[in-house]
C-alpha cells in the first residue's frame, strides 16, 4: 500500500512541503509506503490538448519533457494520491494543474485512477483556500477517486516558509486526514 504525496509549490521547503511531509509521517506510522514528490524539482509542462494520449500506446505525447518522465507510473503504482498546493490568486498553482491536467487526461483514456484514494491539502496566507480545495477535489471526483475527510477542510494558513507550523488546528486537520486516508486504503486494498 503506497501513497504519493505531491507538493505543488514552486518554493522548496515551504509550507506546502511541510504539510505534505506532516501527512506522510502519519501514513508511514500507519504502515504505508510513501513517496514525496516536489513539483519544484519536476516543473512539468502543461497539456497541449493534442489528444495523442487517447490514440497512442504512449501514455502522453508531450515529449521532450524530462520533468514528466515517470509521472504516469508513479500515479499508477500508488493506492493514494495526496495533492498539496499553495493558493495563488485564489487557485491552485500552475505547477499543480499542469501535472493534474496531463495525468488526468491520460487517465481519462486509460482509466487508472478509478477507486484510488485522493486527498487535497491547501495552504493560504489569507483567502482563496476554499475555492482551491474544491478545485483539487473536482479532479479526484471526475477521476472516480474516493475522497476521505477530516475534522475540518484540509486547509492551513501561513505566508513565509515554516509559518504553517504555527497553525496548530491546520496541522491537526492534516494529521487526521492522513489517519483517515490510511484507514480507507487499508480497507480498499487487499
Ligand atoms: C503569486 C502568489 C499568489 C498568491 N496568492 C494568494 C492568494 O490568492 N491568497 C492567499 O491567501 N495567499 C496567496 N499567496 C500566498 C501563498 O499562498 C502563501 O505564502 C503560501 O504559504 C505559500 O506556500 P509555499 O510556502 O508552500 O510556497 C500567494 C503567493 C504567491 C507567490
Amino acid at each position: 500500500m503506497k501513497v504519493l504525496g505531491i507538493s505543488g509549490s514552486p518554493r522548496r521547503g515551504g509550507n506546502t512541503d511541510t504539510l505534505i511531509h506532516t501527512a506522510l509521517e502519519v501514513l508511514t506510522a500507519e504502515g504505508l509506503q510513501t513517496e514525496f514528490l516536489s513539483l519544484a524539482d519536476h516543473p512539468v509542462k502543461p497539456c497541449t490538448a493534442c489528444g495523442g494520449c487517447g490514440k497512442a500506446e504512449e501514455p502522453c505525447c508531450v515529449t521532450e519533457d524530462p520533468a514528466f518522465e515517470g509521472m504516469i507510473e508513479r500515479f499508477m503504482a500508488a493506492d493514494g494520491i495526496l495533492v498539496g498546493s499553495p493558493v495563488y490568486f485564489g487557485s491552485a498553482t500552475p505547477e499543480t494543474m499542469a501535472l493534474l491536467d496531463r495525468v488526468g487526461y491520460v487517465a481519462r483514456h486509460h482509466n487508472f485512477l478509478r477507486r484510488k484514494v485522493g486527498a487535497a491539502i491547501v495552504v493560504a496566507r489569507r483567502a482563496g483556500q476554499n475555492f482551491t480545495f474544491a478545485q483539487l477535489n473536482y479532479f479526484f471526483l471526475i477521476s472516480e477517486m474516493i475522497v476521505p475527510g477530516s475534522t475540518y477542510w484540509n486547509v492551513a494558513f501561513g505566508r513565509q516558509k515554516g509559518e504553517v507550523t504555527g497553525d496548530t488546528e491546520g496541522i491537526e486537520t492534516v494529521r487526521t486526514l492522513a489517519a483517515n486516508m490510511a484507514w480507507l486504503i487499508k480497507r480498499l486494498v487487499d
